[in-house]
């Protein structure tokens, strides 16, 4: 998950609210049509979502974001682990768009780490267990979340009433993914990567008890792997 802080007026995020849904199953890939570390082939079953196309759609979500923040001061805080890659990729990408065109954001960044699952299992807690004090974001106006992954909603929600508490102007929401599932609390972020159906999921910095991070791809974690690498 991306969290943007920043300083200014943020104009209406209509175009927002789109994302890619990943809805059809035949539309996955099967795993050797594409290049998988030795160490997993045995754990996945398909490729959700191929690197490439991760890379291109963030592209855009950082063409939208910096359409909207309209040349103001925006603070991105990562929530780590799992946003680590996406939180990277979205910034390369505004980075580029400020040293190309006219227009540019002053940008700064900030970490927090969160922790709520135990296997493929939410623990119904969500912990705050390290990164940058909260009390520095006290006063900046906008702020820009990101997240890797959007299920419950529940560590986001968590996060942003903690957030409420150092007061900034305007918080923002970006999550590569949503899932698709009646667990949802309802909570959409401002900002969508891709809809996802209710599997788990792994690669690209999302985790399976810390295994996956190393996988470029988004695939379907397969049962065997859920045993296998079980805590
Ligand atoms: P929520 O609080 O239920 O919205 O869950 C969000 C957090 O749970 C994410 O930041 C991830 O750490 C983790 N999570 C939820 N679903 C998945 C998944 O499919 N794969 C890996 N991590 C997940
Ligand atoms: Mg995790």
């Amino acid at each position: 998950m991306l969290l943007l802080v920043g300083w200014g007026f943020v104009s209406d995020c209509s175009r927002a609210k789109s994302y890619l849904k990943m809805r059809f199953m035949w539309k996955w890939h099967e795993l050797d049509l594409f290049c998988i570390p030795r160490h997993y082939e045995n754990d996945l079953d398909k490729v959700i979502i191929p690197h490439g196309l991760i890379m291109d759609r963030t592209e855009r979500l950082a063409r939208d974001i910096i359409q909207d923040m309209g040349g103001h001061h925006i603070v991105a805080l990562c929530v780590l682990k799992g946003g680590y890659k996406f939180f990277a990729d979205l910034l390369d990408y505004i980075k580029a768009l400020n040293q190309n065109s006219d227009k540019s954001v002053p940008l700064t960044v900030d970490f927090i780490r969160v922790k709520s699952y135990c296997n493929d299992e939410s623990t119904n807690s969500v912990k705050v267990i390290g990164g940058d004090e909260l009390s520095n974001l006290r006063g900046k106006h906008f702020l820009f979340g990101l997240q890797d992954i959007v299920e419950t909603g529940r560590t986001m929600q968590t996060l942003l009433s903690l957030l409420g508490e150092c007061h900034p102007k305007m918080v923002k929401v970006v999550s590569l993914l949503v899932k698709r599932t009646p667990r949802s609390s309802g909570y959409r972020p401002d900002y969508i990567g891709f809809e996802v159906p209710d599997a788990f999921l792994v690669g690209y910095a999302l985790d399976y008890n810390e295994y996956f991070r190393d996988l470029s791809h988004i695939c379907i974690l397969n049962d065997r792997a859920k045993e296998k690498y079980k805590v």
